[in-house]
């Protein structure tokens, strides 16, 4: 590639979803709650569990397959790999994006793992877009896949309802048509609500013991109601603010992407934001939380029933542990 700017333009989308289905009425059997409750609030009606198995890598390498082949290229032209999850193979290391490569046969490259919670595929994005722009690199796989059974207690109500398994990946290269570049993304985080999503363990602060285990420190706690007032907040400022500031208007957005946590969260910004029912992507109903997947999936849903095309523009937003928010916008670039 000559000497020109280069922009960073998401050229395809591939998801993974695992075979087996927990619906409502399993949990029904497992815990105190009710179809109707979980569908009120928050509209999850079932969610897909990987097999003892099957690991985030496994799931990664699905999509990242259809990701590569539907970007056109060869997996030897992709030159980084980064894998967004907070339920790696292994805590600690390798990292999952190392295993990725090496089951995808990408060997030599940069490859690491990033751990923004459900904001992972966003903060990603940035990533992909400043290594792309600075020349360092052509075409980055990025990838958000996370096997969230592995940390969910399934005799917490508050929690176990609500997420699921699954990857997804696209496709990220370097182009000379602006018109073609991903338009600009917000990438922010707040630490003093750590404790709002945690895993406690294992970790240098309570590592891996039988006292941990017992605590069940090595399962995703979550302060529920705070974590959403403050997400339906800061995602809608978020976004009129990125929109503000690229002059872009809703009527301009095709497909309102949010991460898909609770059906309520998405209506509340989708609503103070002036979003159409037909511009907003839901998956959350048959997916559930899927943390660092969940826009990566949802962006291949509307591609695989044919709904998104070439130069189509997305707004995604999305809100995880950390606490971590992010906002992009840019057109889909793949065919
Ligand atoms: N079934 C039945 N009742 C349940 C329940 C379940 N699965 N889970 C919680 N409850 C109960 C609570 O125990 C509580 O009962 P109480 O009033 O007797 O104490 C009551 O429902 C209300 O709980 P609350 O936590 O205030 O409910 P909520 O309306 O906030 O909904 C969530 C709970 C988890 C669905 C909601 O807070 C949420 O989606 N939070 C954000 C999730 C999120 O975005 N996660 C991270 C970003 S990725």
């Amino acid at each position: 590639m000559s000497n020109t700017l280069k922009y960073a333009s998401m050229r395809s989308i591939g998801a993974y979803v695992p075979q087996k289905i927990l619906n409502n009425s399993d949990f029904e059997k497992m815990v105190d709650t009710s179809d109707d409750w979980i569908v009120k609030r928050t509209g999850i009606r079932e969610r897909h569990i990987a097999a003892e198995d099957e690991y985030t890598s496994d799931m990664a390498v699905h999509a990242s397959r259809d990701a590569i082949a539907r970007a056109g290229i060869e997996k030897e032209d992709i030159d980084l790999v980064i894998c967004a999850t907070v339920t790696p193979d292994y805590f600690n290391m390798p990292s999952t994006a190392c295993i990725i490569s090496d089951k995808l046969g990408i060997r030599s490259v940069q490859a690491f793992d990033i751990s923004s919670a459900c904001s992972g595929f966003v903060y990603g994005l940035s990533i992909a877009k400043a290594f792309i722009e600075s020349g360092m690199k052509r075409n980055v796989l990025l990838i958000g896949a996370e096997k969230f059974s592995s940390i969910v207690d399934y005799s917490d109500r508050s929690t176990c309802i609500l997420f699921g398994d699954g990857a997804g990946a696209a496709v990220i290269s370097a182009v000379e048509d602006p018109e073609e570049g991903i338009v600009d993304i917000h990438a922010s985080a707040d630490g003093s609500y750590a404790d709002f999503l945690i895993t406690p363990s294992p970790g240098c602060v309570n590592p891996a013991s039988t006292k941990a285990l017992e605590e069940g420190l090595q399962y995703v706690k979550m302060k529920g109601n705070e974590t959403f007032k403050l997400a339906v907040k800061t995602l809608t400022r978020d976004v009129k603010e990125i929109l503000r500031k690229n002059k872009i208007e809703i009527s301009d957005i095709d497909w309102f992407i949010p991460h898909q946590a609770n059906y309520r969260i998405i209506k509340a910004v989708g609503d103070s934001l002036g979003m159409t029912t037909e511009q907003t992507v839901l998956t959350v109903h048959k997916y559930g939380n899927t943390s660092a997947a969940s826009i990566p999936m949802a962006i291949n849903d509307i591609y695989e029933e044919g709904r998104l095309g070439y130069g189509d523009m997305m707004l995604l937003d999305t809100f995880g542990g950390g606490l971590t928010w992010a906002s992009a916008v840019l057109p889909f670039c793949g065919r």
